[in-house]
C-alpha cells in the first residue's frame, strides 16, 4: 500500500508520520515548500524518537515530499486530504485528487466539520470517498472517526477501518452528520468554556481545571483549543454553525477577537494561555 497525504500542516505531517511508522511508503504534498521542510523536520524528530534506529532510517527514506499533487496521488492506494477547513479549497483539492488517483484508490478527507457527502460531490460522488477524522497529536491519539457519506460504499468503509487499524488507530464508524460525534460534542464544550471566560465566570485556568479534576478530561477545553489552533477552531465552529444552524455553535466573540489579534494558540505563542517559543 502507498499513501499520499495532501497538506503538510499539523495534521498532515502527523498522518504521514504514522503511515511511515507503519511501514507504508508515503508522499506528503503541500503548496508551501517551507511547510514541507518543517514537516520533514517534525516527522524526523518523531520517528527517531518513537522507532528503533534500524526501523527509523528506512521509514524516513520511504517519505517523499512534493508540491506536485498529481504526481503524488498517481500511484497511491490511499489518499488522505488534510488541507485547511475551507470548503472551496477542499472541493478543489479533492476534485484534483479524484482526477489523478487510480480509480480504486481510497479517497479520505480529514475534515473535522464538513459534510463528507458534500465533499464527495467534487469527486462525482465516488463511492471511494470517506471521512477519516484523525486527532491531534496524531501519533498519540488512538481514535479515527470513519465517516460514511451518502455515496460511500460498504467496501470503502471497511477499507478505511482497516487502514486506520494498520496505522495503529482504533476507529469508530459514524454516519455523515454535522460534526460527526466528536466535533458535535467537543465544539459545544469549547464554545461554552470560551463564553465563560468572556463573561468572567472563572479564569481559563480554572475552567480547564474544572474539567480535568471534575470530569477526568485529560485536558481542559481551552488548553485543547490552544493546541488545535484558534484559527482552525474558528473555521470549525463557523462550519458547524452554518451546517447545523444551532445557536450554541455560533462562534464565540472572544474566539473571533483572539484570531483577529493573531493569537492563534500554542503555535503562535499565545491564545487563551501564553507559551514559550516552539521549535519550528
Ligand atoms: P494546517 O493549517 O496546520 O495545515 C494545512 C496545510 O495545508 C498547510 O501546510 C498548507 O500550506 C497546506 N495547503 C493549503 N492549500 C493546499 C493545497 N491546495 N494543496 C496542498 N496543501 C495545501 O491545518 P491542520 O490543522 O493540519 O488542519 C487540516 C485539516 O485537518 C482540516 O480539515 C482540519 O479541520 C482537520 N483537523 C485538524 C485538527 C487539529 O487539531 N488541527 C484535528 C482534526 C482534524
Amino acid at each position: 500500500m502507498t499513501v499520499a497525504v495532501i497538506g503538510g500542516g499539523t495534521m498532515g505531517r502527523g498522518i504521514a508520520g504514522v503511515a511511515l511508522a507503519a511501514g507504508l511508503p508515503t508522499a506528503l504534498v503541500d503548496v508551501d515548500a517551507a511547510a514541507l521542510e518543517r514537516a520533514r523536520a517534525a516527522i524526523e524528530r518523531r520517528l527517531t524518537r518513537d522507532l528503533d534506529a534500524p526501523l527509523a532510517a528506512p521509514a524516513l527514506r520511504a517519505l517523499t515530499l512534493t508540491t506536485d499533487l498529481e504526481a503524488a496521488v498517481g500511484g497511491a492506494t490511499a489518499v488522505v486530504e488534510a488541507v485547511p477547513e475551507v470548503l472551496e479549497l477542499k472541493l478543489d483539492v479533492l476534485a484534483r485528487v479524484a482526477a489523478a488517483a487510480p480509480p480504486e484508490a481510497l479517497l479520505a478527507t480529514n475534515t473535522s466539520t464538513m459534510s463528507v457527502t458534500r465533499l464527495a460531490g467534487a469527486c462525482r460522488d465516488s463511492p471511494r470517498v470517506v471521512g477519516m477524522h484523525f486527532f491531534n497529536p496524531v501519533h498519540r491519539m488512538a481514535l479515527v472517526e470513519v465517516v460514511a457519506g451518502r455515496a460511500t460504499s460498504e467496501a470503502t468503509v471497511t477499507d478505511a477501518v482497516e487502514l486506520a487499524a494498520a496505522l495503529g488507530k482504533d476507529p469508530i464508524v459514524v454516519r455523515d452528520q454535522p460534526g460527526f460525534v466528536t466535533s458535535r460534542l467537543g465544539l459545544l464544550l469549547g464554545n461554552e468554556a470560551m463564553r465563560m471566560v468572556d463573561e468572567g465566570v472563572a479564569s481559563a485556568a480554572d475552567i480547564d481545571k474544572a474539567m480535568r479534576l471534575g470530569y477526568r478530561h485529560p485536558m481542559g477545553p481551552l488548553e485543547l483549543a490552544d493546541l488545535v489552533g484558534l484559527d482552525a477552531r474558528l473555521n470549525n465552529v463557523r462550519n458547524m454553525y452554518e451546517l447545523s444552524g444551532a445557536e450554541p455553535y455560533r462562534p464565540p466573540a472572544i474566539l473571533e477577537r483572539l484570531v483577529a489579534e493573531g493569537r492563534l494558540g500554542k503555535k503562535s505563542g499565545a491564545g487563551f494561555y501564553t507559551y514559550d517559543a516552539e521549535p519550528a
